[in-house]
């Protein structure tokens, strides 16, 4: 999760620790750091970096050479050995990684055939071998040559035993630069980790090499071409830059949601089969297809995209699904028989009680699938199968991009699942088109973030707020509302839309604001009749809509325009714009978005 490298006069090991403190707030679970003496001394610890410096109090490291890592465990559990910096078997290399080498497993085999042995579950120690392997005299063309064999997306640095004043990085969808100080130089993942000693620093780009050493620095494309490179110079502070300048954390997290919904799918959907990977699912196919019932079990946020999920899976799988709270889940008699699997959604994976209600459905023999986030987490580990999400650290307290990933992830399973029942590849195939179409059309409604903005100042002093939606939508609602309530504080129920009429139609006036969920999906029509009755009453209603309906004309008083997708999908769409809107009406209250009175982000207490 976070990369730091040092080359210069100063003692590296207190520089390095320095920086992955800086670091901190991105969310890791295991740290560690190279440091040249001689030879490739590492150290590592899991957990908090105040572990890996009591490591090095009592075997320390000397040297002004090395390189350092926080991890955020996507491949093995976040424990020492999986640590980074992972090194080859003789111990001349060490390699600091971000991203995920999808190839790992191939490359893997590969590298044994030929003698090589592992120590550890990561994609990372793959590099470390490749270079060991590749290594000619030159730590650059043996970077380069092993990174012509792997596929996915990397940050990396990386030393060798054999040039101790040198660093090599290199940059494929995960960020990277070199800090420029006066007679020293770094490599960082991101600024802050290095603003201390320096402000100037060179960006490296997507399919760049930098070769650092102690008389400068040069920067390569990955056909070995010397490049030149602007000098940068930092003047945000660093607060503003660990938010990547982003006011908050979750706004940051918002805009994230493109990558963060690649990331979800990356290398899991197979579009010419209209079917999906999902290698951590620990089931046979034979089992896959003997579950007979689905229980959904979350809180919070996670509940509302397993309302989703139950959706998806009863229309296209056809097997009964049951959605509970966790809370409620662990106190009843639940029905569990021999093929009954039960999914247990968790960004955190330590909720209390979910981990509580997924022990017990264990405990009654349930098969258990954990759609998680955190890696290595108390869900994760003792789940009996999952699906990760990979949606990075969420560090704002009201969750959005594990929303939107969680959503995703539940697509993937229901989509693997019905074809292997009884769906057919036409239809598959149109749904992971339409899957691997979101990112791009999330990111073309934060493009038009500010016609949120503008919406938000209509509404901002509202007292309450009602949020409808139907079939795939109303869920959608319940999220709308709930994020809107968490952090500006003003009450929001979300309902489905004709079931207002049986209760929350009585506080509709012309002050009240509703929001209605109106993608031309199959339930449109009615959801229209259900504006006509708000309309009625005097109420506001702000339509988020995907075209031009004639039905709706003169009904909305305002009206956000979101992309096309498959009803299933269009939850993921639809919440994208609810977010940004409960995001700005709570900036302008003046709240604190990131961390919203009586909440917590992770909730391990009953
Ligand atoms: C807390 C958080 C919510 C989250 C819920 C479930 O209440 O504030 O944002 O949805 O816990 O958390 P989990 O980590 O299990 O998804």
């Amino acid at each position: 999760c976070g990369i730091v490298g040092y080359v210069g006069p100063r003692a590296a090991a207190p520089l390095l620790i320095d920086g992955l403190k800086r670091l901190e707030y991105r969310g890791y679970d295991s740290a560690g750091v190279a440091v040249m003496n001689g030879k490739v001394e590492t150290r590592k610890a899991a957990g908090k970096i105040a572990r890996l410096e009591s490591v090095i109090g009592q075997q320390p490291v000397h040297g002004t050479v090395g390189i350092a890592h926080t991890r955020w465990a996507t491949h093995g559990a976040p424990n020492e050995r999986n640590a980074h910096p992972h090194v080859d078997e003789k111990s001349e290399v060490a390699v600091v990684h971000n991203g995920i080498i999808e190839n790992a497993t191939a490359l893997r085999t590969l590298l044994e055939q030929t003698g090589h042995t592992f120590t550890s579950e990561t994609d990372t120690e793959v590099l470390a071998h490749l270079i060991e392997a590749s290594y000619d005299g030159c730590l650059e063309d043996a970077v380069l040559e092993a990174l012509h064999l792997v596929d996915g997306t990397y940050g990396i640095a990386v030393v060798h035993a054999k040039e101790p004043n040198k660093i090599v990085a290199a940059r494929k969808g995960s960020p990277l630069l070199v800090g420029v100080g006066d007679g020293e130089y770094f490599v960082a993942s991101d600024a802050s980790a290095i603003l201390n000693s320096t402000r100037n620093v060179v960006y490296l780009d997507d399919g760049e090499l930098a070769v650092v050493t102690r008389d400068g620095y040069k920067i390569m494309s990955l056909d070995a071409r010397e490049l030149v490179k602007e000098v940068n110079r930092i003047e945000w502070d660093l607060d503003e830059i660990e938010r990547g300048g982003f006011p908050h954390f979750m706004l940051k997290e918002i805009f994230e949601q493109p990558q963060t919904l690649e990331n979800t799918m990356r290398g899991r959907v197979i579009l010419e089969e209209g079917f999906t990977k999902l290698g951590g699912l620990n089931l046979t196919k034979e089992q896959l297809l003997a579950i007979d019932s689905i229980t959904i079990t979350a809180c919070g946020t996670s509940w509302h995209s397993a309302l989703i999920g139950e959706m998806m899976i009863e229309e296209l799988c056809r097997i009964p699904v049951e959605v509970e709270y966790a809370s409620e889940y662990r106190y009843r008699n639940p029905i569990v028989s021999p093929n009954t699997l039960v999914i247990v959604i968790s960004q955190s994976g330590e909720t209390a009680d979910t981990l509580a209600a997924m022990r017990e459905a264990k405990r009654r023999g349930a098969r258990t699938l954990g759609l998680v986030n955190v890696v290595g987490s108390t869900i994760a580990r003792e789940d009996d199968g999952g699906v990760y999400l990979h949606a990075g650290p969420e560090i704002g307290v009201a969750s959005t991009k594990a929303f939107t990933s969680q959503v995703v992830a539940l697509a993937l399973f229901t989509l693997k699942l019905a074809r292997l029942r009884n769906l057919g590849i036409e239809r598959g195939r149109e749904i992971a088109q339409a899957l691997l179409r979101l990112p791009g059309q999330v990111q073309s409604i934060l493009d038009r973030a500010d016609e949120i903005q503008e919406l938000a100042d209509q509404f901002k002093n509202a007292h309450n707020f009602l949020y409808l939606g139907r079939g795939y939508n109303f869920p959608t609602a319940l999220e709308g509302a709930l994020k809107l309530k968490e952090i500006s504080y003003i009450h929001a129920e979300g309902y489905p839309a004709a079931e207002m009429k049986h209760g929350p139609i009585a506080l509709i006036d012309d002050l009240m604001p509703v929001v209605v969920v109106a993608p031309h999906d199959s339930v449109f029509d009615k959801v229209v009749s259900n504006v006509q009755e708000v309309k009625a009453r005097k109420g506001r209603v702000i339509g988020i809509t995907t075209r031009d309906e004639e039905s709706l004309a003169g009904k909305l008083d305002y009206e956000f325009r979101i992309p096309e997708t498959v009803d299933m999908l269009m939850p993921i769409l639809a919440s994208v714009p609810l977010q940004l809107l409960a995001y700005y009406i709570a900036v302008k209250r003046g709240c604190n978005v990131d961390q919203p009175r009586n909440l917590a982000k992770s909730v391990t207490v009953e």
